[in-house]
């Protein structure tokens, strides 16, 4: 493939599965158990339909948004995705250059091969979030934290749906195992203290035995940056993130890689919305692939999208340039998608846009 064969999210997605090594493949685009979530995340979107409206004035017309007061050229964020040094040699810095240049936001994961100190002294343009793994030390968590928001962190996102591994069969058929510079953020601690008694090996295998509602709650008070928990399906569990404190909800199911068949996150959505009522940022991610399904996401209920495979599968293909593409094409899309349902702004879409007749 040359560079303009790159149309589409879905390119860089074909170009990766023919040429990326088995075992990073099986790590990307692999899914808990039988992968039943991680097809389902696509097919939801692809089911959904759009209802345009014409001849509305479009002359204002943008994507461009804000969240938490900061703007975005798009409702769109960079997914936090473990060990960007696989995909390129450049890991994080390149995927931050890249969100830098398109005004758009990246949660940095837990688990990047760039020190959260070293990524934003090296990108300060960057409008950088940090993703948080619960460390089997409470203390470290709290650590984990106070050093991103001191990096410059804007906003804390809390991963909630992975208290265990998923089962992840595609990985353990190619050997894969995350290499040693998944780490780098996490040099500084304890290994996890032994676990006395007879539990289970799945359950001595917490990430964090004692996190519970209070101690997410108390991630929430002691931090001076916005906290949203990510991995939330149940519009209960919203609510209860919402009392701990949370600023922000990401729906999500992990794309698909911690439980399997659990609900595509966008049809998890709306429920979500209306529980926690306007106002509170709600995010959504998993299969997100076309600026349609911005503008389905919008519909129904998010502030807003977070991107994931497809932004390593890009970094993968051609590095900084690669991520800036692949951004870009969404935004183009996000804005076509938009003028052409009748909306000028993220604002203008809701619910009505979405085709409620026969099928
Ligand atoms: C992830 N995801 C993830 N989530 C998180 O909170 N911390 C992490 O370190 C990672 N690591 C990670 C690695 C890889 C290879 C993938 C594909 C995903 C999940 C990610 O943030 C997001 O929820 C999904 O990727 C969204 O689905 P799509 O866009 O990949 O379909």
């Amino acid at each position: 493939m040359t560079a303009a064969d790159f149309l589409s999210l879905a390119d860089y997605g074909r170009h990766f599965a023919a040429t990326a090594p088995a075992g990073v493949r099986a790590w990307v685009d692999g899914g808990a158990g039988d992968g039943i979530t991680a097809a389902e995340n696509l097919a939801a979107f692809a089911a959904l339909r759009l209802w345009p409206r014409v001849l509305g004035d479009l002359r204002a017309g943008s994507a461009a948004t804000e969240l938490f007061g900061r703007p975005l050229a798009a409702p769109v964020l960079i997914a936090p995705t473990a060990c960007h040094a696989l995909l390129d040699p450049e890991g994080e810095l390149a995927t931050a250059t890249a969100a830098a240049l398109t005004g758009t936001p990246m949660i940095v994961s837990t688990q990047a091969s760039v020190r959260i100190e070293d990524l934003t002294a090296a990108v300060p343009g960057a409008d950088l979030w940090f993703q948080i793994y619960p460390q089997p030390v409470f203390a470290d968590t709290l650590d984990l934290c106070r050093r991103a928001v001191a990096a410059g962190c804007r906003a804390l996102v809390l991963t909630v749906d992975a208290p265990v591994s998923g089962v992840r069969n595609a990985e353990q058929r190619a050997g894969f195992v995350l290499p040693e510079a998944a780490q780098a953020n996490l040099r500084d601690y304890a290994p996890p203290p032994a676990v006395e008694g007879p539990r289970s090996p799945v359950f001595r295998g917490l990430v964090d035995p004692a996190l519970r509602w209070a101690e997410a709650g108390r991630i929430c008070a002691e931090s001076p940056v916005p906290v949203l928990f990510k991995g939330i399906l149940h519009p209960d569990d919203a609510l209860k993130a919402r009392a701990a404190g949370a600023a922000g909800i990401v729906v999500s199911n992990h794309g698909g890689r911690v439980l399997d068949t659990v609900p595509p996150a966008i049809a998890a959505l709306p429920a979500i919305r209306r529980a926690l009522g306007p106002g509170v940022p709600v995010l959504v991610d998993g299969g997100v692939r076309r600026g349609t399904d911005v503008v389905k996401a919008l519909a129904l209920g998010a502030d807003a999208v977070l991107l994931g495979r497809p932004v390593l599968h890009a970094l993968f293909a051609a590095g900084m340039s690669g991520v800036a593409h692949a951004l870009t094409l969404l935004q183009t899309e996000t804005e076509a998608a938009m003028a052409l349902v009748g909306a000028a702004r993220p604002g203008d879409i809701d619910a009505t846009l979405i085709w409620s007749g026969p099928q």
